[in-house]
């Protein structure tokens, strides 16, 4: 049967081959998905200045709607999730002078979508908050602890996010450091740059993490509300912090 192994040949060696492709493809696969879940630092400073803006903008549309909550004078159209996602997406524009691109692939675009999807998550949920409103009924930092934990629960590891504030300048302990930043490798370091009350950011790689440090500077509207619940601080002085912590290669 001299043609036999000519057949046979051309029959297996290209599905053998196959096979072969689809095995190396699946490594190389298998192989870069590794590399993609390991940032590199540039990508997570930048990351960390993405989540700020993010955070930052986000809060804002509570913050602004303060007043409002505060009396009990909100309109239910105007706190309907659709129109405060509107206000958010608006506010992100002019404050990094771009439309958010929620198709950005790798971290800047995971970070992106999940904070967007807490966003709306969380303003969902607590509509019967926002539209009946009330003092404190509420307040930014709680709008931002509830997303900050929809949000690190989507991200995975990828990127954490804290908001936290000097002991002894808590009005809700849970917000605590040792709470907060349970098991964070950024926890010592953060207590020890909020113990400054420095309001400069510090953005640096510490090891094997990029951790981008946020101080909040206080407006007249917070210290007036913190003084309600028996806080003295004061105008422009530090406020506490928001704390971005990427894990890079
Ligand atoms: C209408 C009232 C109100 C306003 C305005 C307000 N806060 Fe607060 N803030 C609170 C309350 C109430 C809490 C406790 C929230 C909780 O129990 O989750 C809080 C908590 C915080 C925390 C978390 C740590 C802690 O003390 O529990 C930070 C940080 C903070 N506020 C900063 C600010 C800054 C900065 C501003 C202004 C830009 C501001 N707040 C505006 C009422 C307010």
């Amino acid at each position: 049967m001299p043609r036999y192994p000519t057949l046979f040949a051309l029959c297996t060696r290209p599905f053998s081959r196959m096979i072969h492709l689809g095995l190396a493809f699946f490594l190389l696969g298998n192989l870069s998905l590794t590399a993609q879940a390991q940032t590199d630092e540039d990508t997570g400073r930048k990351a960390a200045e993405e989540l700020r803006v993010l955070v930052t903008e986000g809060t804002n549309v509570i913050g602004d709607l303060q007043p409002a909550i505060n009396s009990g004078k909100t309109a239910k159209d105007k706190v309907a999730p659709d129109a405060l996602v509107e206000q958010f997406k608006t506010r992100y524009q002019k404050a990094t002078g771009a439309a958010m691109d929620l198709k950005a692939t790798g971290i800047l675009g995971d970070t992106r979508r999940a904070y967007l999807q807490a966003f709306t998550n969380v303003v969902t949920r607590f509509q019967p908050n926002l539209i009946k409103g009330g003092q404190d009924a509420f307040v930014p930092a709680f709008f931002r602890a509830q997303s900050l934990n929809d949000f690190n629960k989507s991200m995975q590891g990828k990127l954490q996010a804290y908001a936290t504030n000097r002991e002894g300048e808590l009005i809700n302990g849970d917000w605590a450091v040792a709470k907060v930043m349970k098991g964070s490798p950024l926890a010592g370091e953060v207590t020890k740059l909020m113990a400054t009350g420095a309001l400069e950011p510090v953005v640096k790689r510490s090891g094997n993490t990029v951790m981008g440090y946020y101080p909040m500077k206080l407006a007249a509207g917070c210290v007036a509300c913190h003084a309600q619940n028996g806080l003295k601080q004061k105008e422009g002085a530090f406020g506490g912090a928001l704390v971005a912590q990427i894990p890079v290669k």
